[in-house]
């Protein structure tokens, strides 16, 4: 399925966007199946959108009830640490609304060696399906909505180029070790056997030269893919690309 772009000026434009195409997925989702599975994503370009959600016109619409929060990845710190990306969603969402504990599915990153927190939060993700939705332990979960961002070397998640992590087919989870990264912590991601099983993946990207990244992607998705990991995410579902501008 060809991806949807989304073109705006600003992230402000781009988040209330996001945040009105969440609410209705989520309010569908949760009258038709009783659940809205959404895995967040971390960096700082998605804070706004989660202020937006936690905000009163957007909180008040949400069915929290049904709504399972999960993450995309984690850097392997305290969930308290200012580089986690749990504390970011917390700090401008989670504690700002009604959604109970059990439906917060939080990456244990901090667990040693990164290796057991990468199988314990697969097969944490693996339970959540199958006790909320009936979906046999074997099967892949499929997320109604993962979001992304992508970084300036065209990284999502924590999948970087070049990085053994692009390469893991069976493990839905996987720890990376990403001495590039910004912070180069070790990390805990999702992989594209996970991520790629969606019905719906949302980019929120913003900046002149991701603008350019998304556009060689959209152009040749291929070739694009032998540099920019982003670029080798294609869901069972929809794929949406929602990029702002300026940042
Ligand atoms: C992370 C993120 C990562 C992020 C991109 C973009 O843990 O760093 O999940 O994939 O989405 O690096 O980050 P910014 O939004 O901060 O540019």
């Amino acid at each position: 399925m060809k991806p949807d772009i989304w073109r705006f000026e600003t992230l402000k434009e781009c988040s209330l966007a996001a945040a009105d195409f969440i609410t209705d997925q989520a309010t569908a989702a949760v009258r038709d199946t009783g659940m809205f599975s959404l895995a967040l994503a971390g960096g700082s370009t998605p804070r706004l959108l989660y202020e937006c959600l936690g905000s009163p016109a957007y909180a008040s619409r949400l069915p929290w009830g049904g709504i399972h929060l999960f993450w995309g990845d984690e850097r392997c710190v305290k969930k308290t640490d200012p580089d986690s990306n749990y504390a970011m969603a917390y700090d401008s969402l989670i504690k700002k609304v009604d959604i109970a504990a059990a439906n917060i599915h939080r990456i244990p990153a901090e667990i040693e060696p990164p290796s057991r927190a990468a199988q314990a939060y697969a097969e944490t993700v693996r339970q959540v399906f199958h006790q909320k939705a009936g979906l046999p332990l074997a099967r892949t979960p499929a997320f109604d909505l993962v979001l992304l961002g992508m970084g300036p070397d065209g990284h999502t998640a924590s999948l970087f180029p070049g990085n053994p992590a692009l390469h893991e087919k069976k493990e839905l989870v996987t720890a990376v070790v990403a001495p590039t990264a910004s912070p180069p912590l070790p990390r805990i991601s999702l992989t594209y056997a996970l991520i790629n099983e969606a019905k719906c993946v949302f980019f929120l990207v913003a900046g002149r030269r991701k603008n350019q990244i998304v556009q060689e992607i959209i152009d040749d998705r291929t070739g694009a893919a032998q540099k920019y990991p982003a670029a080798l995410v294609w869901p069972q579902g929809r794929l949406i690309w929602a990029v702002a501008e300026n940042d």
